[in-house]
Parts: structure tokens; C-alpha cells; sequence
């Protein structure tokens, strides 16, 4: 091999991926993940007697909540292709296209009127459009959707224990953002970011970050993955270059208050429940796309529910395990304060970046250890909708970075 030949290649190898064939599952999986899962759609006091329109996975869908329940169905017309989140009710127990009238029952899809033909239109109960199966959690709508068949699993699956478990308060914010889910979701777990992007956000204006870690990524259970911290550096020597550090004098945090990949559960001042979950790390991912970031006193989650390719709906619940008043109190600093500095301009810097990101080609470094084990996780992600527990990385080697990357 001339010098020439091994230059060549070595350019050639630092350039990184042209293709996400290393993850062919998770390359086709920009309308979703394989496999029909639970998703987030909105909140319940947005669905009532009116149609709403939503793309899910690349497909129309209409809701429509009658007599309290709420259903879903394709939303299309198998007459001549009108969405029929355009009609309205006329019978209980049905929608009605906007065009011909034709009538469709909302809990099997089936044709039960034409309007337009008479009481004995021969076409009733022989024409039908989809429907999808519909539940209500914390506060929101849900659908079953995806590719397959076969039972569908209780909603339970798609609620993380701890929320199954215990009382809690929660706000949110529900919105449409650009970028697609997979973006999304990579950013979400993405271990370098945070402290950097993130580094003047008013949520952060009194916590110092960390300027880098060395990260590992164990598979826990419930379905997540989580990233642990073997090392925190809050300030490095760039050779030639000079400091970083995001200390500040009025900045708290630092090596005195922060024990080396210490778990929020172990933290001095923790709620409770908390504790009791005894999460290894605070940052965590489970198929088909949800986060979960665990502080010693709230846990934030987010999904990224695909729409179309370049849409997703960004669901963002904060959660504090209070009762009585304490929960009233909470729910008030949520919203005077945790919506707009949190869940509005700290992850608004996120959607900034989920906009402006275009991958591959891309050239991984070593803290993307996070994104490749999220891509690993959902390329043997499970087809049913069902939170599986992912194989324990092997201990043999020790918990070094070089086999995970
Ligand atoms: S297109 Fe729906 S009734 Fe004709
Ligand atoms: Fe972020």
C-alpha cells in the first residue's frame, strides 16, 4: 500500500457515513418504526364534537369524540376521496361526509347511510374506512397505528411504570415541529448537546454544565436505555487554544455538588419516588420514541410522534410526584415558569437545531455513542407495540467506551 493509497483511505474513512445502512430498520423508518405502537396525538380537551384532522405515520386520520368517547378513523372518503374531517354529525354514533353525505359508524367504519340515495341505498354496511384504536392517558389522546395485525396491547405499555405507579401533577405543551422524529429523537438523546447548545439557557442561567463527559450506554429496564456518566469535566485545557469552562460566579453547581456519574436518584435532596426508581443515569430512551430526562425532584418526558416525513408532534409532560396542595403549587410554577424557560425556550434551542439538521453524510464522534445505541435499539425494536427490556450490554471489558463505540 503506497502513501498515497493509506492518505486516500484515511480521508475517505474520516469523511464518516455516506448511509444509514449500518441500520437499514431504522433507514426506512422515517413515517415510524415497524411494528404498530401507541402515540400520543393531543390533549383530551382538544377533542370534541368536531372532527380533527392529523397525519400520523404518513396517513390521514380523523378524531371525533361523541357521547365522551373518542374515536379514530382514516380520513377519507371511499366515494370520491374527500377528507371527511371536512363533514359533520348528523346521526349519533356516526360522521357524515360533507360532500354526498355519506354516513360512516365511528366505532366500525362501516357505511351505515347514504344521505343522498335514499334509506335503501344498496351500498350500506358494503363499504367501510379504517378505523384505529383510541385511548385516553395523562390527559391525552392516543392511537394504535402502525403496519401489522393482531391483538392490541392495553395502553399500559405506552405509560412508563413509574406513572402507572404512583399520583402525580404534569403540564405540557403539544406542538408540531420540523425536522422529522428520527432527527428529534436522536437530538433528544444526543449526549454532547446539551452542555454546550444548552449552556446560556435561562432554564440552566444559575447551574453550571459540564464541559465534557465520558458516557456509557446500559440498557435498563421498562424498555430504556440510559446514559451513564464514568466522567464529568467541568472545564479543559485546549492545547494551543486556551479554556473552556462554563463556570461563572453566579452559576451553581461544579465538582463540589456533583458526584462523578452520580444517578439523580442518589441525589441529596430527591423526591421519593424518585429515589425508589434508582435510575443509573438521568437521560433515557425507549422505542417507539419516547424520552425521559430524570431530575432529583420532577421527570420531564418527550415524545416524537411521526406525522410526515420532515413533521413530527413533539408531546412534552413535566411531572412531579405531588399530592393535595403541594400539587397545586407545582402545577402553578409550571406554568409561570417551567413552561416558558423549559418547555419553551430551552427545548426551542433543541428545535433550532432539529430544523437546521441534515444527516447522512455525517461524521460521528465518540459522545454519539447515545445516537448510535438508540438507532442499535430501535433496529431490534419490537413489532408489537410492547415495551421489551433490550439484551445488558456484555460486562467482559469493563464498561469502556471502545465497545460500545
Ligand atoms: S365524496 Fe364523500 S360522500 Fe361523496
Ligand atoms: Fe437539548
Amino acid at each position: 500500500v503506497t502513501t498515497e493509497e493509506r492518505d486516500r483511505r484515511a480521508t475517505r474513512r474520516s469523511i464518516g457515513r455516506q448511509d444509514w445502512s449500518s441500520w437499514p430498520t431504522y433507514e426506512a423508518s422515517a413515517l415510524g418504526l415497524p411494528g404498530r405502537y401507541w402515540y400520543p396525538v393531543m390533549w383530551s380537551s382538544q377533542l370534541r364534537n368536531k372532527p380533527v384532522a392529523v397525519t400520523l405515520l404518513g396517513r390521514p386520520v380523523v378524531f371525533f369524540r361523541d357521547g365522551g368517547v373518542p374515536y379514530a378513523l382514516h380520513d377519507r372518503c371511499p366515494h370520491r376521496g374527500v377528507p371527511l374531517s371536512y363533514g359533520k354529525q348528523q346521526f349519533p354514533g356516526t360522521l357524515s361526509c360533507p360532500y354526498h353525505g355519506w354516513t360512516f359508524d365511528l366505532a366500525t367504519g362501516v357505511l351505515r347511510a347514504v344521505i343522498t340515495d335514499g334509506p335503501d341505498s344498496p351500498l350500506c354496511g358494503k363499504v367501510s374506512v379504517d378505523t384505529y384504536p383510541v385511548a385516553e392517558r395523562l390527559g391525552m389522546v392516543w392511537a394504535f397505528l402502525g403496519e401489522g395485525a393482531g391483538e392490541v396491547p392495553s395502553i399500559d405499555v405506552a405509560i412508563p411504570q413509574e406513572l402507572r405507579e404512583h399520583e402525580f401533577t404534569m403540564g405540557g405543551r403539544i406542538d408540531v415541529r420540523r425536522g422529522g422524529w428520527r432527527f428529534a429523537a436522536e437530538n433528544g438523546f444526543d449526549e454532547g448537546h446539551a452542555k454546550y447548545l444548552h449552556r446560556n439557557a435561562l432554564w440552566r442561567i444559575l447551574k453550571v454544565m459540564p464541559t465534557w463527559t465520558r458516557t456509557r450506554v446500559v440498557a435498563v429496564d421498562d424498555g430504556w436505555i440510559t446514559r451513564v456518566q464514568d466522567e464529568v469535566h467541568w472545564e479543559a485545557h485546549f492545547p494551543g487554544l486556551g479554556t473552556f469552562s462554563g463556570k461563572r460566579w453566579w452559576k451553581r453547581g461544579g465538582p463540589k455538588s456533583q458526584v462523578l456519574g452520580a444517578s439523580p436518584s442518589k441525589a441529596p435532596s430527591v423526591d421519593p419516588v424518585i429515589a425508589a426508581m434508582n435510575v443509573p443515569g438521568n437521560q433515557s430512551i425507549r422505542v417507539p420514541g419516547l424520552l425521559r430526562i430524570v431530575h432529583p425532584r420532577f421527570i420531564h418526558y418527550e415524545w416524537y410522534v411521526p406525522s410526515t416525513e420532515d413533521e413530527y408532534i413533539y408531546v412534552q409532560l413535566f411531572v412531579q410526584f405531588r399530592v393535595g396542595m403541594s400539587a397545586l403549587l407545582a402545577k402553578l410554577r409550571y406554568l409561570l415558569f417551567v413552561r416558558w424557560l423549559f418547555h419553551g425556550q430551552f427545548t426551542g434551542q433543541d428545535r433550532w437545531m432539529v430544523e437546521a439538521m441534515h444527516a447522512p453524510p455525517e461524521r460521528l464522534y465518540r459522545p454519539d455513542i447515545s445516537i448510535t445505541r438508540w438507532r442499535a435499539l430501535c433496529e431490534a425494536s419490537p413489532k408489537t407495540g410492547q415495551a421489551v427490556i433490550p439484551p445488558q450490554t456484555p460486562a467482559a471489558g469493563g464498561p469502556g467506551l471502545a465497545e460500545h463505540f
